[in-house]
């Protein structure tokens, strides 16, 4: 197949490459892609939506696949369909479950799926009695996109209040902040689930956890990711069943409801209290690096996958997981997530050892080439996979894999999998 990748990240990065490796030979494009996508394919430089259907169209793409947000929330993937063209991705009526927080929790509560207790307005009156009905801490969210940082959790009434002021004044978030959700904090461990959803059937992949702060022992401010492992031992059979029957099949029956069947990837973002899975959130991509260390568990077919979910035949087909565990650790540039730093060249050692060789891999990301060399040119910079039979082995690996890449001011967590172990 002809394959078009929107995004540049490492989560793009990671889903090209299990293409590449599968059996059946692939030709790939991405847009934008980064300074490594070349070496798995071709990157394009178009931004229009209109101007990529019709390269799509042109060069005959038989599917395409949306990595991030935005372009689903901007609609590019009812102007994909509206050409006839095959999009992995859900329509932007369906996006909203991530462009706007007030939709999903509206959407939550309607079919009743559980989720936090909230309220979701536009009046400062309304919003600050509320806060004051809870404990602390209190969690205020602006409605729409923000980038990972439009939730407060405020450690005072007072703080959760100023939060709210400044959301609305459109102080912190613009537009994004014109509405404020004011929820109850749930106390428990963090889950990420994905479910591949082609409007009526899904195929629910192995749950992850992700590690948000910069620093080790979930220190300092909060990033976009600094590493992920898959399968978390934390989840059981009985856990898995509670959150296909609690929330993704009264999603997808839910959406069909509302005239938006869900295609696209469901990130289902899980707080276990009790040992029952609350919806904390739902996002309507693959997380990053979630991705990178899902993608390498894939033993069946991942193109075949994504065309199936986007011409509505996942019944299809049967996917099949590997057995084995993946860690990965994001290596960051120097002022990440403070500031931007300056290109850094990127050096690799030859890697000998087997076991390294047939085990790890790289993901890259914020990455750039000039005259054939390699520079770290964004926040994160790059992913080290490791894959073993238990998480300790895949995470040995991932770090044994960290420590033969170098480049200026290179910064990675060394507690990655933490969690479970
Ligand atoms: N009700 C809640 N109780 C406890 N923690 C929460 C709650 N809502 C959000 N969080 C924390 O804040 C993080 C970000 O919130 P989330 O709803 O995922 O928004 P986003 O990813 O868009 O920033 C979550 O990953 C979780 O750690
Ligand atoms: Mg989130």
């Amino acid at each position: 197949m002809k394959i078009l990748i929107l995004g540049s990240g490492g989560r793009e990065y990671s889903i090209g490459r299990a293409i590449k490796n599968e059996q059946q030979q692939h030709e790939l494009f991405f847009q934008p892609g980064n300074g490594a996508t070349e070496n798995l394919g071709t990157n394009i430089n178009i931004k229009d939506y209109n101007d990529l259907a019709a390269f799509a169209k042109e060069n005959k793409i038989e599917l395409t696949i949306v990595g991030p947000e935005a372009p689903l929330v901007d609609g590019i993937v009812d102007i994909f369909k509206a050409e006839g063209l095959t999009i992995f991705g859900p329509s932007k009526e369906a996006a909203q479950l991530e462009g706007s927080k007030v939709y999903m929790k509206n959407f939550l509560a309607k079919y009743n799926i559980p989720t936090a207790a909230y309220i979701e307005s536009d009046s400062i009156e309304e919003l600050y009695k509320f806060t004051d009905t809870l404990k602390t801490p209190i969690v205020v969210k602006a409605d729409g996109l923000c980038g990972g940082k439009g939730v407060i959790i405020a450690t005072s009434h007072d703080e959760a209040k100023k939060a709210i002021g400044e959301m609305l004044s459109g102080k912190s978030f613009g537009d994004a902040g014109k509405k404020v959700i004011v929820e109850e904090f749930l106390d428990g461990f963090e889950l990420s689930m994905f479910a591949i959803c082609d409007g009526d059937d899904y195929i629910l992949l192995q749950a992850a956890q992700d590690h948000k702060r910069i620093g080790d022992g979930d220190t300092g401010p909060n990033t976009g990711g600094m590493g992920a492992y898959a399968p978390t031992p934390l989840v059981d059979e009985e856990l898995y069943q509670k959150v296909r029957e609690r929330v993704i099949v009264p999603t997808l029956d839910g959406m069909k409801a509302e005239g938006a069947p869900f295609e696209g990837v469901l990130f289902i973002g899980i707080m276990v209290v009790n040992g029952e899975p609350i919806t904390l959130e739902f996002n309507v991509r693959f997380g990053d690096p979630e991705c990178e260390i899902l993608m390498p568990l894939m033993t069946s077919s991942v193109s075949e996958m994504f065309h199936k979910a986007a011409t509505n035949r996942l019944k299809e087909i049967k996917v099949e997981f590997s057995e084995q565990f993946a860690v990965g650790v994001v290596m960051a540039s120097a002022n990440y997530p403070y500031s931007s730093s300056l290109p850094a060249e990127i050096v690799e050692d030859t890697v000998l050892h087997e076991e390294i060789q047939k085990y790890t891999h790289i993901s890259y990301a914020g990455v750039m080439k000039e005259d054939g060399t390699l520079y770290a040119s964004g926040g994160r910079v790059l992913v080290c996979v490791g894959l073993g039979n238990t998480i300790q082995e895949a995470r040995d690996r991932a770090y044994l894999r960290c420590g033969q890449v170098h480049f200026v001011g290179k910064k990675i967590r060394t507690d990655i999998a933490y969690q479970a172990l």
